[in-house]
Parts: structure tokens; sequence; C-alpha cells
């Protein structure tokens, strides 16, 4: 798991917070921002997107995870999520940021700046499933 300094810890956690700003949630309103900080000191944020169609609602984990892959990233070292009361990732969201990221960090904080969990992706998700199994690589 990746050392990160304090200040780099609490631009994670601002970041994360300013995206929760661009929350679009009409149907819950729960709003979670994420901060995703590549393994070369990329960032990239994301916010949860609700949709009528409850189901296809997207988490801000993932929004930040595909902005990232689809700008070519592939490494990552850590990820700080910030909701109001500290809400853990979703399993699907621990599982997609385990494709590639099975040595993250993860950081979750609430709106007041406590921050609720520091570990490893690997505590939030045992025995994840990843792309070993299946003999190919996750390029
Ligand atoms: N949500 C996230 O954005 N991330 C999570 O990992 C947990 C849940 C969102 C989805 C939905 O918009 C709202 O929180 C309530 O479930």
């Amino acid at each position: 798991m990746i050392s990160l300094t304090q200040a780099q810890i609490d631009t994670l956690i601002a970041a994360a917070l300013k995206a929760r700003d661009h929350a679009y949630i009409p149907y819950s309103g729960y709003g979670v921002g994420a901060a995703l900080l590549t393994l070369n000191d990329g960032l990239y944020t994301g916010c949860n997107v609700e949709n009528a169609a409850y189901p296809a609602t997207i988490c801000a984990e993932r929004v930040a995870l595909v902005k990232a892959i689809s700008e070519g990233e592939r490494q990552f070292g850590a990820v700080a999520v910030v909701t109001a009361n500290g809400g853990a990732p979703c399993g699907v969201c621990r599982q997609m940021l385990y494709e590639f990221a099975p040595d993250l960090r993860v950081i979750l904080a609430d709106t007041a700046g406590g921050v609720i969990f520091d570990g490893a992706l690997k505590t939030l998700l045992p025995l994840g499933f990843g792309p070993e199994f299946l003999n190919v690589h996750s390029s």
C-alpha cells in the first residue's frame, strides 16, 4: 500500500469533497465524492450520478475510475471518498477498483473532515477476484 504525506491525504479529501458538490442526487439526496490518485500523481474525481431508472445510477468511485481509465491511466495508489456520514464504497465499486489496483489505499471521510477508515482495499474486499484467475492481463 502506498504511503502518503498528510498534505497528500488532505488534498485528496478536499478534492473528493469538492467533487461531491456536483453529485446528481434527486432520488436519494445522498451525495458522494471520490478522488483517485494515480501512481504518477494524477488526480481524477467523481460524484454519484443518479437516474430515474434507479439501477442505472453510477457511484462516485466508478465515475472517477472510468474517467481515469478512459484517459489512459492504469495505475492507482489511493482513493478518497467523502460522504455526509462516512458511508463506505459499495461492493461493485470495491470490485471495479480491485481490477486495476488490488493494493489501493482507501480513505473514507465525512464532510466534517473526520476520517472513518484509512486502509487497504484488500481489507474491504478480502479474497477479491482479479484478472489473474482468468490468466489474462488487465491492460
Ligand atoms: N453511492 C456511491 O456513490 N458510492 C458508493 O459506493 C455507495 C453508494 C451512491 C449511489 C447512490 O446515488 C447513493 O449513493 C445512495 O445509494
